[in-house]
């Protein structure tokens, strides 16, 4: 019989969760976002499950109507080199932004982290949304935040930079001969000597190829630009939980591949994320009863300052609650486009007012797979085997979530042949079953 295909899985870990309140449910350990031991604990959880990567979020603007886990929390690069040694299979995947970095920089960081794993480092390519984090890139020369097709132009060139600085190396460059005194083979060392629209970059990078080859590269585009740019550039994508139906989530697959195969890559060599965000009882009435605990928690105020990030922190409180959701016009299309225009767009075809949007967005219930963890696994299956997903970004709703699903989720996808029981590889990309990219240097040098 045909080995049944597998899904991949990784494991969002957000200290003190999603939203404005989550930090509050009696679970929640307050300081989590911080707390070194929690992410530890998470790590080890999440790589018994035999789950294929961790992915920390990230972003570089705060302001007090942040939600608390954005408040004060680590910085995921160094978050991901203390997990590096508390793990030895799982991927470690963070996020970098293209339009407050430099390539240099980026390429080093994610290729130490990558050296450091012995091969398991991803980087969540983002161009950042909010227009206020040009608020803390200023000074001199500097000018402000680029609007959404330049944050792409931009990104594909600084891709491109940072993959050439990757291989800057041959893999058997260093020879480390002490007798003859040979450290390295200069013919093996490559100068990138880039000059381009945005950046020059004279290389070669100051670390080697790790065993996976390069890092993997995951991204999130959904506007038009954004998954153009997924589907040329990266190895895997993640999409939020905004696909509330199977029919929607296959469209957005069918779409992505079809753009992969058009800029003449392996469809299979992209593999798309949707995040899964599920909330699992011993019975539905208890996974209910979950939802009711966690919705409770959030105070109108909370729901406010929730709705109001994606709105440029439109203040809302000038509204009236119990009035047809306001006219806000193009406030967020330069940010979160595809979610402002989802929301306005559920608001006018439910004749929502500001108080229920508000609160649906805190809690999205159709957004959440609210059940028994049988019930959670045949939905999952159910996407995968529609063709909506290669693997899942488990997005936990309850501080508890993903301990709940490596305990009672993960077992039943292994008996059902969906998701492995050990890991095939130790390397990111092995396990993703992505290639190893070919050093472009190695070939043209000969
Ligand atoms: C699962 C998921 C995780 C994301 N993580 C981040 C993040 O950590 N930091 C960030 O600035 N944006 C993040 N984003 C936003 C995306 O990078 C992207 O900007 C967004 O999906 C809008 O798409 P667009 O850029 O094509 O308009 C994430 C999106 C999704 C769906």
């Amino acid at each position: 019989m045909a080995k049944r295909r597998q899904m991949k899985l990784g494991a969002m870990l957000l200290g003190v969760g999603r939203g404005n309140s989550t930090w509050r449910h009696p679970d929640a350990v307050t300081d989590a976002s911080i707390n070194l031991e929690v992410y530890k604990q998470w790590v080890r959880k999440a790589e018994e499950g035999k789950l294929d990567l961790i992915f920390i979020a990230d972003g570089l603007y705060i302001e007090p109507k942040s939600i608390p886990h954005q408040l004060n929390r680590f910085e995921p690069i160094s978050l991901l080199s203390a997990l590096a040694s508390e793990s030895t299979h799982i991927g470690l995947v963070g996020t970098v932004s293209t339009s407050y970095s430099e390539p240099f920089n980026v390429a080093r960081q994610f290729a130490s982290l990558d050296m450091i794993s012995n091969g398991r480092a991803g980087w969540n390519l983002v161009t950042s949304t909010l227009d206020s984090t040009a608020l803390n890139f200023g000074g001199k020369g500097r000018q402000g935040h680029p609007e959404h097709n330049l944050r792409y132009q931009i990104a594909a060139e600084f891709v491109q930079v940072v993959r050439g600085l990757w291989d800057s190396w041959e893999d058997d460059a260093f020879v480390r001969d002490k007798a003859s005194g040979v450290f390295f083979d200069p013919a093996k060392m490559h100068t990138l000597n880039h000059h381009g629209e945005y950046f020059a970059v004279k290389g070669p990078l100051n670390i080697a190829r790790s065993e996976q080859g390069q890092p993997v590269i995951f991204q999130a585009g959904t506007s038009d630009a954004g998954r153009d740019f997924a589907a040329r550039e990266a190895d895997a994508i993640f999409t939020g939980i905004e696909h509330e139906t199977i029919e929607e989530s296959v469209a957005f697959y069918h779409d992505v591949k079809t753009r992969v195969a058009s800029y003449g890559r392996d469809p299979d060599d992209v593999l798309i994320f949707p995040v899964v965000a599920p909330i699992i009882g011993r019975t539905e009435g208890e996974a209910e009863d979950k939802y009711e605990q966690i919705a409770s928690l959030v105070s109108i105020e909370d729901a406010l300052n929730n709705l109001c990030r994606y709105f440029e922190y439109y203040d809302f409180s000038s509204c009236l609650l119990d009035e047809p959701f306001p006219e806000v016009g193009e406030l967020g299309r330069n940010g979160f486009r595809s979610t402002t225009d989802r929301i306005k767009a559920n608001a006018k075809e439910g004749g929502l007012t500001l108080r229920q949007v508000a609160l649906q967005v805190a809690t999205p219930r159709n957004a959440f797979i609210i059940g028994t963890s049988t019930q959670v696994a045949d939905r999952i299956q159910q996407l995968f085997d529609a063709g909506g997903a290669d693997g899942f970004m488990l997005g936990a709703v309850l501080p508890t979530g993903l301990e709940d699903f490596v305990d009672e989720v993960v077992p039943i996808l292994q008996r059902r042949g969906l998701f492995r029981s050990e890991y095939a590889s130790n390397t990111l990309r092995g396990n993703l079953e992505l290639p190893i990219p070919r050093n472009r240097n190695h070939v043209a040098a000969r």
